[in-house]
């Protein structure tokens, strides 16, 4: 085995199980007794858990100050949470709720500590770099998806006619605390599991493949995979209240925080970030729609370039389909079978249904990027995929 030279970042104190959510007042307690918390509009507000988590708040003489977060956040929302609790002496944040509430607290907990707009300092917008102090943060995620509660990064997002997506990031970003409590997960409806557990089965596979991979997130892609394999359709159907089921896609997402982290994203990220970037179209929807044909496109171009890197989605292969001795052809094949299976199984919408047209092709590929692709895909091929999706 040959190691070539490569980092890891930190992760989160990471606390995973049922019921676990019950320890985040302790947590908040540690860094003091006021407390910002970010959470969605709707599902985990009416829970049984929100009832309980604000009586425990108050037996522990904690003050606590709220923020809802109902879309992907953009620069205006962050700026106005920020002037609206910056002299509240908060002591830390928590964000309790899908990906987009877990990247509005992160750069809440962030830009606390600012004197600017978070414009400022967005990667390709801003000219500022963070200085990576921030207040303490906390990540409880509610959906199992896009695993920003391991990441250093938040995404925030200005979609218009030249719209953009653009992270804020900095090494110290990474949540303090991640809590993993998959009962906050088992009242997701089929289209949103569907959606996120497609967003992390991307993140995993793509992190996994990746030219910046190291066999540490490889270890750790390939545990999220295996966990998710039999889990990532059970999600989305009959087997949605079973908290094992969702405690297997809890762990994949989490993972897929790490890996993506650690050795980067594919060609499924750089077109989804141009597509978000121009559409109102959830992430976890665009990137499931495009993976069946991006993994099948690479497959092909590596095959016809006679290139390294099938050798990994062969592996993949014959994970999920449990035939240790397939061969290297067969188990691309079985894979890109596979995904395309799931995709319809999970119904995952097509672009054409968040106004996507042909005509928009362009300025989608103008944006889009490989990333840490495997082989780099042009833009005929970038189109072609596009194309297999539209409607
Ligand atoms: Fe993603």
């Amino acid at each position: 085995m040959v190691i070539n030279s490569f980092q890891f970042a930190k992760t989160p104190r990471l606390i995973f199980g049922a019921k676990k959510i019950n320890d985040c007042v302790n947590i908040i307690k540690s860094y003091g007794d006021t407390v910002l918390i970010v959470t969605g509009a709707r599902s985990f507000r009416v829970s049984p858990q929100w009832v309980n988590l604000q009586k425990s708040l108050s037996e522990y003489s904690i003050k606590f100050y709220e923020v809802i977060i109902d879309s992907e956040p953009s620069p205006v929302m962050i700026d106005k949470a920020v002037r609206d609790f910056k002299d509240k002496d908060l002591k830390s944040v928590i964000s309790i709720g899908g990906g987009s509430v877990i990247d509005a607290g992160k750069a809440i907990s962030a830009m606390l500590t600012q004197d600017t707009s978070i414009v400022d300092f967005l990667e390709g917008i801003g000219a500022k770099t963070h200085n990576g102090v921030k207040l303490p943060f906390i990540a409880v995620p509610t959906t199992s998806g896009t695993g920003s509660e391991a990441t250093k990064n938040a995404v925030i997002s200005n979609v218009f006619a030249n719209g953009f997506k653009a992270s804020l990031r900095h090494d110290n970003l990474v949540p303090d605390v991640a809590i993993l409590d998959p009962e906050l997960t088992l009242g997701l409806p089929p289209e949103i599991s569907a959606a996120c557990g497609m967003d992390a089965f991307t993140q995993l596979l793509e992190s996994y493949v990746s030219i910046k991979a190291s066999p540490m997130t490889d270890a750790l892609a390939l545990s999220g995979i295996m966990a998710l394999k039999d889990s990532l359709i059970q999600s989305c159907t009959t087997d949605s209240k079973n908290i094992e089921i969702r405690a297997n896609m809890a762990y994949a997402s989490y993972l897929s925080g790490v890996t993506l982290a650690n050795a980067g994203l594919g060609v499924v990220h750089g077109i989804a970030s141009a597509i978000g970037g121009f559409f109102n179209i959830p992430h976890g929807v665009v990137c499931g729609t495009l993976m069946s044909k991006a993994v099948e496109m690479t497959i092909l171009k590596l095959r016809s370039e006679n290139a390294e890197g099938l050798g990994k989605y062969a592996a993949v292969g014959r994970i999920l389909s449990g035939i240790n001795d397939l061969d290297q052809s067969s188990s691309c094949d079985f894979l890109i079978d596979k995904i395309h299976e799931w995709t319809n199984l999970l119904k995952i919408s097509k672009l054409s249904a968040y106004g996507v047209r042909a005509e928009d092709f362009d300025k989608i590929i103008k944006k889009s990027g490989n990333k840490e692709n495997p082989v780099k895909l042009d833009n005929e091929e970038i189109r072609s995929i596009l194309g297999s999706r539209l409607g």
